[in-house]
């Protein structure tokens, strides 16, 4: 039953907030029990009955809710670093995948590598983003495109999901059309409707049904049947929409209610205003976009239009090779001109909006779990400003300690 106090900024990023305030309390103390938050505000207003509890000094650092990163392809085999430098070369991402690449070459890796390591490195990976301060992580299938496999990957993501770092599974065997049904597509888009959604809701192995509407990938059409088979057995609707064209995704994100668009470089007008009238979270990708040398989703259209924006890395070997979420949180206010506060509610509280979860995550509020991190700077703004390899000095989630770095001695 531990009293954080000495916190020189706690950014409460209260979930009721505007999109522009990142709830900042100075001087403030922070009261968790067990893995709930019970107190969180000024310290001069601490109430009595938390005097006797066990006190830690923050040592007048930031305290930002856990971050939540709400798109990652977490789970995949090998790199592509010869794409990267093919793309620098001219090649486009849509040349690339046309020629057997991109995606592709990732699934081949993927589904000859085994469970056991598969597993060791997304284990990996998820122990770097704990020091970054993430405490939630969204993990999708979509290298192994066949029941099989796509079942093994959301099977990984579960046997990971037993620590206090939550990881949410999502079903994205719509990645892409797998190379064995390159000419009998509507058959992949049956397998997926009739043996596999049913299949991961009844294990139980996703909350989430993804789809990667673009040209090299799957129509709207085709989206929209899987969307919605998905929705009728549970699994919310979730897409990765107007990435390198204009197709409609955002229309048909607000369609069948998803819980968020993501991507959205390409977004229309007439997408922005049905994603406003629908509630529908805009996920915004800033590693995609700079890889990619793509012009970025355009932020403050869609905040003055009332979409509320997440910011996530979307970790994939090709568009976006990076689980740096401070560094994407930057990269939100250089290239998409948001506010460090709105990137910050982004990585929180939005970001678990669009995982369905902002009742219990993403802000500093009692009730809530107690997930936050420390940060080794005195304001929000400085944090996002000032490019370090990692600020984050101490990770909590669920009340226990994730990370903690090394004591400056
Ligand atoms: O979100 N857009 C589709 N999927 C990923 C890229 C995956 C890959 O290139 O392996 C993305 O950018
Ligand atoms: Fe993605």
């Amino acid at each position: 039953m531990p009293v954080l106090t000495n916190i020189g900024a706690l950014a409460r990023c209260v979930r009721s907030a505007p999109a522009g305030d990142a709830g900042v309390v100075e001087g403030a103390a922070l009261v968790w029990d067990g893995a709930t938050i019970r107190w969180a505000g000024p310290a001069a207003d601490l109430p009595g009955e938390f005097s006797g509890w066990p006190s830690e000094d923050a040592g007048g650092r930031l305290v930002v809710p856990g971050l939540v990163d709400c798109h990652t392809h977490l789970a995949f085999a090998g790199w592509r670093s010869d794409e990267f430098a093919l793309r620098l070369m001219g090649a486009t991402y849509l040349d690339i995948a046309a020629a057997g690449g991109g995606i592709a070459s990732t699934v081949a890796k993927t589904r000859a590598a085994s469970t056991e390591y598969l597993t060791a490195r997304c284990r990996a990976h998820l122990a770097e983003m704990a020091s970054l301060g993430v405490t939630t992580v969204e993990a999708k299938s979509g290298y192994g495109l066949n029941v099989e496999h796509e079942l093994r990957l959301l099977g990984i993501y579960r046997s990971l999901a037993t620590g206090p770092q939550r990881i949410l599974g999502t079903l994205l065997a719509a990645h892409v059309i797998p190379p064995e049904y390159r000419d009998r597509r509507s058959e992949y888009v049956d397998l997926i409707e009739q043996e596999l959604i049913p299949r991961v809701a009844r294990e139980g192995l996703a909350r989430f049904c993804d789809v990667f509407v673009e040209e090299s990938a799957f129509t709207v059409e085709e989206a929209r049947r899987i969307l919605l088979a998905g929705k009728r057995h549970g699994l919310a609707p979730k897409l990765h929409a107007d990435q390198l064209t204009s197709g409609g995704g955002g229309e048909l994100a607000a369609e069948v209610g998803a819980a968020s668009a993501d991507h959205l470089e390409r977004i229309s007008e007439a997408g922005i205003r049905a994603m406003a009238a629908a509630g529908v979270v805009a996920v915004s990708l800033p590693f995609a976009s700079l890889y990619l040398g793509v012009m970025p989703l355009p932020a403050r259209r869609l905040l003055n239009a009332g979409v509320p924006v997440a910011v996530a890395t979307d970790f994939n070997p090709g568009s976006a090779p990076s689980y740096h979420l401070p560094v994407a949180m930057t990269l939100a206010c250089t290239i998409q001109r948001m506010t460090p506060a709105e990137a910050l509610r982004g990585a929180t509280v939005v970001a678990a909006r669009a995982l369905q979860l902002d009742w219990e995550i993403g802000s500093l509020e009692p009730g809530k779990s107690a997930d936050f991190a420390v940060i080794d700077s005195d304001s929000v703004d400085h944090w996002l400003y000032h490019l370090r390899p990692n600020a984050c000095v101490r990770t909590v989630a669920k009340g226990r300690d994730i990370w903690r770095s090394a004591p400056v001695s």
